[in-house]
């Protein structure tokens, strides 16, 4: 990129598809792409529609293993332990399925699936469907169910690691696998990824983490975490476009997994697992090959530990100026944030149900051009608030006021919702 970098915040707004009146502190549901990364989306585009025969036929495998090679350094792994997927859901769907396979296990007492109560809603069906194809047991380990004396959400990351070690202590021998995730959707809280592997492997299970929120929001140093499997989107931090995410399988597992469709990668003679997934009938990866240009722009930002130091610490900043704002908490240690903060609502004498709190959210993105993520807790009302390079202290300032101003609103009997 020739321009100079303008800095983090609202100057950045200009290089992004967004309309230039939205606050969008919702990063964390579906992301969203640079300028440049859309320009390069149509490119390919063209080019590939310029003669289809030449770009499939001569040019696509290439542009997979490249692709490939450059967000390996990113994640720091060998390449060739990754592959592309389209999504978290498809990836971690692929993974089930393969390793509950009867040809990957046959042991009739490792028949159990860990994982926490803040798994993600599409993933716990995976992990109910597969069950229940394949004869495995799910366990649930509740977290996040009591409050302090403060009425705060408990929550400590010694706590977690021993809620799980406990489990697996009480299950020992029978956990085939555990479910991880690194940072969870809602709340939106960074687990103490690395001790729950260890105390995983410790008891022998095999490790799958549903890291869709990971690359770009932390650090992902893949070679030091060590998991067996892990399913990371680039289309929510990494501005890659949406229908992209990263696929990583230990070495000795990875030619285990098969793609949710099986294609001509399957009786290829010395198949990688490159070849499984890199091949699925005529589909479109156009979206995997913008990879490059996003890293560029992600460089062009100052590199991935600038970017996460801005966003992590504008969540911070972000979620004490509202909890003080609502007079209430925003809930985790700054290790337990990463650029995304959960703010109790404020305290409010009317009922708030979901009815009421699905009418909140369009007419806030609608009226008011503002979007956030609303959640339960234990009957409590919470938001997420995703912090995103594009956003600044005043985006949580503007969000806030609107947000104090409907339930003051709901409180007197004056909203219109
Ligand atoms: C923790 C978590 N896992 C998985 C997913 C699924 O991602 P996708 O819809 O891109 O498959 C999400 C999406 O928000 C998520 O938050």
């Amino acid at each position: 990129m020739n321009e100079a970098f303008p800095g983090f915040g609202r100057s950045l707004l200009n290089h992004f598809c967004m309309e230039n009146s939205y606050i969008n502190l919702n990063n964390g549901a579906y992301g969203t792409i640079p300028r440049v990364v859309l320009a390069e989306k149509l490119r390919l585009l063209k080019l590939a529609e310029s003669n289809p025969d030449r770009y499939i036929r001569c040019e696509m495998s290439d542009r997979y293993t490249e692709s490939l090679k450059l967000v390996s350094n990113v994640v720091n792994c060998d390449w060739d332990d990754l592959t592309f997927c389209h999504n978290t859901t498809a990836g971690v769907n692929a993974i089930v399925r393969s390793i509950t396979a009867p040809e990957f296990t046959s042991n009739q007492k490792k028949r159990k699936i860990l994982y926490f109560s803040t798994i993600y809603g599409a993933v716990e069906n995976t992990l109910l469907f597969y069950a229940k194809l394949n004869n495995f047991d799910l366990i649930k380990v509740n977290l996040f169910s009591t409050f302090d004396s403060e009425g705060k959400v408990e929550f400590d990351n010694e706590k977690i690691a021993r809620a799980l070690k406990d489990r697996l202590e009480k299950e020992k021998g029978h956990i085939f696998l555990c479910v991880f995730d690194w940072i969870s959707s809602v709340p939106g809280f960074l687990f103490p990824i690395k001790s729950l592997v260890h105390v995983a492997h410790s008891f022998d299970s095999l490790v799958l983490i549903d890291a869709a929120h990971s690359i770009g929001q932390i650090k992902v140093d893949l070679n030091d975490l060590n998991p067996d499997f892990l399913v990371t989107n680039l289309h929510k931090w990494m501005h890659c476009p949406r229908g992209s995410a990263l696929l990583y399988a230990r070495k000795e597992l990875k030619n285990s997994i098969y793609p949710n469709v099986i294609s001509f990668g399957f009786s290829k003679k010395d198949k990688t697992f490159q070849d499984q997934f890199g091949y699925v009938g005529t589909e479109d990866q156009i979206n995997y090959f913008c990879t490059s240009k996003a890293i560029e722009f992600r460089n062009w930002l100052g590199g991935e530990e600038k970017i996460i130091n801005y966003t992590h610490n504008l969540a911070i900043q972000g979620g004490k100026l509202l909890a003080k704002k609502f007079t209430t908490y925003y809930f985790g240690a700054d290790d337990q944030i990463a650029s995304m903060v959960n703010v109790k609502l404020p305290k409010c004498n009317k009922t708030i149900n979901d009815v009421y709190m699905a009418g909140f959210l369009k007419f806030m993105l609608h009226k008011h051009r503002v979007c956030f993520t609303p959640f339960k807790l234990n009957e409590e009302w919470f938001i997420r608030l995703s912090a995103q390079v594009f956003n600044c202290l005043n985006d949580f300032e503007i969000v806030g006021d609107l947000i104090l101003k409907e339930i003051n609103s709901l409180e007197n009997g004056e909203s219109k919702l």
